[in-house]
């Protein structure tokens, strides 16, 4: 039987870059599609910026493909994460060949805990003067996240990866977050190896090539990721996998880009590569592996869109990565 492949265009340029993207997943399998609506424009038709029509049919898909949504973006991502059960955010960050990139070397990908941190909603405010932000770290979310850290590293063959941190401050909550990770990394035999997150953004920008796989808390791998999306030269590159259990969403890093929307110019690689990103978590790794090399292949000789300094648009690129597919 065919999985089911929720499909949420969203706005702007989501619904450009996303049928690129189904595209190609037409072209490498056989998936049952389901369209579902999230974002500004279903809230101004109906109220709901996330009917609940949609985080069901999320719920109980094999995956879902997500564009973007514009200023009602954290009230859709935030609950479909939660709707896939998601505790891992996968963010590869990698220059490619022909992409003039600040640091063409870099080659990663953060882990970021995707559940807890300052990004649990415990926000209050005391007074006039005063508010406060109450952090939450358990030791379950991080080993979950080790445990997952670890075997991402086991299945590419390696055998470490850097966790960041700031316990030398935050010594309660991230030294329970440090301490739960590099415990777990210790009984699989793999080594974590502790940097300080502040010290990190230092060194990635000035050397990207000693770190591979970062484990970050929440809000570190958001701002570090994002550090690593201007080294390798912009947004319409990167993708992003929300991992659970046993659901996943994907969606490119980037937004709805409101200066270029619906003027077909929008660079659908983002998008293509977390559909990438989708097949391969659903164990289609030959055809991930050929959708990445195609995009590689049009990153490298043209057609290019314009935030790449070509005048190539949406369809043409699309067409050219569907080319190198047949
Ligand atoms: P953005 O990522 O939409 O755009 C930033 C800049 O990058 C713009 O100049 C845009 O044209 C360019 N860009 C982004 N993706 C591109 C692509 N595929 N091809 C070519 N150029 C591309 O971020 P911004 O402007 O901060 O946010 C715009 C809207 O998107 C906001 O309403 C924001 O809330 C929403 N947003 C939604 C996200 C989501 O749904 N996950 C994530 C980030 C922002
Ligand atoms: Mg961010």
């Amino acid at each position: 039987m065919s999985e089911r492949i929720v499909v949420i265009e969203g706005d702007g340029i989501g619904r450009e870059v996303v049928p690129a993207a189904v595209s190609v997943l037409e072209a490498v399998g056989d998936f049952e599609f389901v369209e579902a609506e999230a974002g500004d424009a279903v809230e101004a038709e109906t109220g709901e910026a996330l009917p609940a029509e949609t985080y069901e049919t999320v719920a109980d898909a094999d995956a879902t493909l997500f564009g973007a949504a514009g200023q009602t973006a954290a009230d859709v991502i935030l609950p479909l994460r939660e709707a896939v059960g998601s505790f891992v955010n996968i963010r590869p960050a990698r220059a490619y060949p022909g992409v003039d990139a600040v640091r063409p070397e870099t080659d990663l990908v953060f882990l970021r805990e995707n559940t807890e941190g300052v990004y649990s909603g415990h926000e209050d405010r005391l007074s006039a003067d005063l508010s406060t932000l109450t952090r939450v770290v358990t030791t379950s979310a991080s080993e979950r996240l080790a445990e997952f850290a670890c075997e991402y590293v086991t299945d590419r063959g390696e055998s470490s990866f850097h966790v960041a941190h700031k316990a030398n401050v935050m010594r309660e909550t991230d030294g329970r977050f440090r301490d739960a990770v590099v415990d777990v990394a210790d009984s699989k035999g793999v080594v974590a190896e502790e940097v300080l997150m502040d010290a990190f953004a230092t060194r990635v920008c000035l050397n990207p090539e000693q770190f591979d796989v970062v484990v970050c808390p929440n809000l570190a791998g958001d701002v570090l990721s994002d550090l690593a999306a201007g080294l390798v030269g912009g947004l319409g590159l990167l993708p992003s996998a929300n991992v659970g259990p046993d659901n996943a969403l994907f969606e490119p890093v980037h937004g709805t880009a409101p200066d270029i929307a619906g003027e077909g110019v929008a660079n659908p690689s983002a998008a293509i590569l977390s559909a990438a990103m989708l097949l391969d978590h659903l164990g289609y790794d030959e055809a991930a592996a050929d959708v990445n090399d195609a995009v590689e292949s049009v990153l490298a000789d043209g057609p290019r869109t314009a935030d790449l300094g070509g005048d190539a648009g949406t369809a043409e690129v699309t067409e050219a990565i569907l080319d190198r597919l047949e």
